[in-house]
């Protein structure tokens, strides 16, 4: 089998073929991703016009790349798999089209694949896990812990109720001066702080209700800054190292709670496992901080490489396999119509006020 992916979700333009041959492992036969990071950089954040642009500008060259590194010609493609949703929509579009013009073209099946999905099944891939396993998913534009139960198959236990982890890192650099995105340089910079000096509050901590919050953190960080400004290198790395421990640690609460979660319901699952996404995932503090929670919970810790962490388009492609094989890959994606949001799990109702209203909806 082997699945075409396009991804072009967000601020990646990204295709990729995967193969997957009788019971071998499968094998990412390509991966090209191109970010726009250097497009959206003046503007602090992703710009939606711009990204939908860029992908119209690359997308055409990066399949073809894709294709040319795997030396797998469009015939021996069996499939073509899309993201069709969560997220720009411009993008989506761009995407969408492209992959129903190959697939209309070459006489292939297209598949409409959910951008969440991807990153759920991403570790059957990498590390071919066995169904049930967790996902703690920590992007710019979600933050949400999954028990992943089979194809299609998704119980949402946690979302944000208001920003989404990669946003508060983002904001908070913005706040504090640090360049766009701001993840990386407020990891960067913490390394040097003392993450005793200031004491950030830890939303949700010890909550009966499993999800996350960060917009009071991030107001706190503000009243910091503000309350001791102009800031000096010293007092930057002082915050960056503090709001970073005030994270690991409301979320390894968050996740300490659905690990428990997960024994109750699983207790069959002999070799549970907790499976990080995302680009938040690349955080070292955040890693070491559920590394400790997994050893202590029994829980196997699985970090896939961090270029299939965030935004690709192998796990795309994967996704489609994983749906063609089993029996799953939908009616005729031709018709499918992009989808700004999409929960992967259609049985969790939408949190009041949550969501993302920014670039990575
Ligand atoms: O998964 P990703 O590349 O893109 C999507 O959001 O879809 O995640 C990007 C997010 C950004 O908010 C970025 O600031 C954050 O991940 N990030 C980090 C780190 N590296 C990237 N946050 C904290 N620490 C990092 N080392
Ligand atoms: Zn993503």
């Amino acid at each position: 089998m082997r699945v075409l992916g396009i991804e072009t979700s967000c601020d990646e333009t990204a295709a990729s073929v995967v193969a997957l041959d009788g019971d071998s492992a499968p094998e990412i036969l390509s991966n090209v991703v191109l970010s726009q990071i250097e497009e959206h950089a003046a503007f602090g954040g992703v710009v939606p016009e711009i990204a939908a642009r860029a992908h119209v500008e690359a997308l055409d060259g990066i399949v073809e790349a894709a294709l040319g590194d795997s030396a797998v010609s469009l015939d021996e493609i069996d499939a073509i798999a899309a993201t069709a949703g969560p997220g720009l929509v411009g993008g989506l579009i761009v995407g969408l089209m492209t992959a129903k013009a190959i697939a209309a073209a070459a006489n292939k099946p297209m598949i409409a694949i959910n951008h969440l999905e991807g990153h759920a099944l991403t570790a059957r891939l990498t590390d071919g896990l066995d169904f049930p396993y967790l996902l703690l998913l920590v992007s710019g534009g979600h933050t949400q812990i999954v028990a992943v139960r089979g194809v299609g198959d998704y119980q949402r236990w946690a979302t944000t109720i208001d920003d989404a982890l990669g946003e508060a890192f983002d904001k908070t650099a913005k706040m504090l001066g640090l360049p766009y995105p701001g993840g990386p340089n407020v990891e960067k910079v913490a390394a040097k702080g003392d993450a005793s000096r200031f004491a950030f509050p830890r939303p949700m901590k010890g909550s009966a209700q499993p999800d996350f919050s960060f917009s009071g953190l991030k107001t706190a960080v503000r009243q910091a800054a503000t309350a001791i400004a102009p800031l000096s290198d010293r007092d930057v790395a002082d915050i960056c190292a503090s709001f970073q421990a005030a994270v690991a640690d409301a979320l390894g609460d968050r996740v300490a709670r659905a690990l428990a979660r997960f024994g109750q319901e699983f207790p069959d699952q002999a070799n549970p496992a907790l499976v990080v996404a995302g680009g938040v995932a690349a955080n070292r503090t955040i890693k070491a901080t559920l590394e400790a929670l997994c050893s202590e919970a029994g829980f196997q810790f699985v970090a896939p490489p961090q270029k299939l962490c965030t935004d690709n388009a192998a796990m795309i492609a994967w996704a489609g396999i994983e749906r063609l094989r089993a029996g799953m890959a939908g009616e005729n994606g031709a018709d499918f119509v992009p989808r700004s949001r999409w929960p992967l799990d259609s049985v969790s109702a939408p949190l009041v006020g949550s969501g993302r209203r920014g670039a990575k909806a």
